[in-house]
């Protein structure tokens, strides 16, 4: 008996060790969502309702790596700080829940609506491995946390292997829903109209463009607001094709849509390796920014970082805009402003020559960095971080060259996978007006976010340092440059 009583005693506190040491483990990001344990890959159905910002997202319940997808959910109020909810719609009957949508259908256009409770709608695709994928609904009457899957559906199969991911809006205009939908294989998306989210008429589609060196998946598209011209917005189209991401800017008249930006070109929302699979919220208030969020991850490589009892992160959430730069339309993408309220300045320094490096004095992993750096002409100019035992994260601009880029060939720990060490330094052609460097970096023990020019650019990319590769530097190789001011924030734990 007593013998019993210990061994329950013993048990108990594992179990709240473990609990205790959640979210505090190695490289566990703390100011990213993350599940508590097991796998996580896209965002799905991002919608704003009743005060709440809800994230549902690809999950394996039962192990940490891809498999048995099922919908996992939590749910903000600043999109900062993270509530977990049971999960929401599982694997059944063979059939896997792949990525989609989350509406809240106020008018019960459905009709799940009972009692004046507003449904919330889930649109996905239901995924029978290597056979069939076809888009079915399901419905919740208690705010997104027990579901209901619709008993006639699949709601649209067009008897295809390959046919995935849809997005869901309200067009005011024609007063329809508009889906999204992806042929991954053909490389283009398909537009749909509804009345009632169950029967769905072909509108018109898009593609192949741009990118098509990869099966296209995820598409999203939503109205941005022009920067600096307020009521004009323009409409984005972002796809994620293995394993990045490119957008499209231009007019969606509720049937068609049709890219304004040049075709020769592809524009990215992100030149790191590790952002994927974004998508925007629906239903937010009519004056508040759009939102993206997107996975942090490589399918290259995603199933193997080496990270537990978790696998894979979803990005700051990022607010957008437009700009029309030489005759380009230039998606402007910045973290929600609401980050700020976990940061707390520890440095700060202004108008200095950097002589090769300037070591700042300062030993972290988890921070926020503003910098601006007047490169020489010549100069190849930056920022390390996680820098220590000869290993360093780079982001530099090469004035010469008119080249920024990201590297991470130094880096720490990287032999989990070969994908990922030969997918290691990533350059786009740029050019900061006069050479001046202006970065916003974002690191949180493995994920390193660097916003480039207020937003013109972002790279986002994914690092393992030892637990001593704390330093971070400013550098400027060949010339010495002047750094114009650099300020550092640490950022508290969101968990
Ligand atoms: C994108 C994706 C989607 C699919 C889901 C499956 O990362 O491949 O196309 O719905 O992940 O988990």
């Amino acid at each position: 008996m007593k013998k019993n009583f210990l061994l329950v005693l013993l048990v108990a506190s594992v179990v709240s060790n473990a609990q205790d040491n959640l979210y505090k483990e190695k490289y566990r990001p703390q100011f990213h969502f993350s599940a508590q344990k097991n796998w996580i890959n896209d965002p799905n159905g991002l919608v704003f309702y009743k005060g709440q910002y809800h994230l549902f997202y690809q999950h394996n319940p039962f192990d940490n790596i891809w498999g048995h997808m099922t919908w996992g959910h939590a749910a903000s109020k600043d999109l900062i700080h993270w509530k977990h909810l049971p999960i929401a719609i599982p694997e059944e009957n063979g059939i896997m829940i792949f990525s989609g949508t989350c509406v809240a259908d106020i008018n019960n256009t459905s009709g799940f609506g009972k009692k004046g409770q507003t449904p919330l709608v889930a649109v996905y695709t239901g995924h029978i491995e290597n056979v069939n994928q076809s888009q079915h609904i399901a419905y919740s009457l208690d705010d997104g946390i027990t579901w209901t899957k619709y008993d006639k559906n699949p709601v649209l199969d067009l008897h295809k292997k390959d046919f995935r991911d849809p997005k869901i809006f309200w067009y005011a205009p024609k007063k329809y829903w508009v889906m999204a939908l992806m042929f991954p294989i053909e490389h283009f998306v398909q537009f749909y109209s509804s009345k009632n989210l169950k029967e769905w008429n072909h509108l018109s589609d898009f593609g192949p463009a741009g990118d098509t060196s990869g099966v296209w998946e995820c598409p999203d598209l939503t109205q941005v607001p022009i920067a600096g011209m307020p009521g004009k917005k323009k409409w984005l189209l972002q796809t994620s094709q293995n394993t990045s991401m490119q957008y499209f800017v231009g007019e969606f008249d509720g049937e068609k849509f049709i890219n304004e930006n040049p075709t020769d070109k592809i524009y990215r929302p992100d030149y790191g390796p590790d952002y994927y699979a974004a998508i925007t919220y629906g239903q937010l208030p009519a004056s508040h920014v759009p939102i993206a969020i997107g996975w942090l991850n490589n399918w290259n490589y995603a199933n193997e970082i080496p990270t537990t009892p978790w696998k894979g992160a979803m990005s700051i959430p990022r607010s957008l805009s437009l700009k029309k730069i030489n005759s380009e339309w230039i998606l402007i993408q910045k973290p929600v402003e609401k980050i700020k309220t976990l940061r707390q300045l520890v440095y700060s320094t202004k108008g200095r020559i950097i002589k090769k490096s300037i070591d700042l004095p300062l030993s972290l992993q988890q921070f926020e960095m503003e910098v601006v750096i007047q490169a020489n002409y010549n100069a190849i100019a930056g920022v390390r971080l996680a820098v220590g035992n000869d290993h360093a994260f780079e982001i530099g601009y090469d004035t010469h060259k008119k080249v920024l880029y990201v590297d991470r060939s130094k880096t720490a720990n990287q032999s989990f996978n070969k994908n990922f060490s030969t997918l290691n330094r990533f350059e786009i052609p740029y050019s900061f007006a006069g050479n001046k460097i202006r970065l916003r970096i974002f690191f949180d023990n493995s994920i390193a976010e660097v916003f480039v020019n207020d937003g013109e650019r972002v790279f986002t990319a994914q690092i393992f340092p030892g637990e001593k590769e704390t330093g971070i530097e400013v550098f400027s190789d060949t010339i010495y440059s002047t750094l114009v001011s650099c300020l550092v924030y640490k950022i508290k734990s969101a968990w």
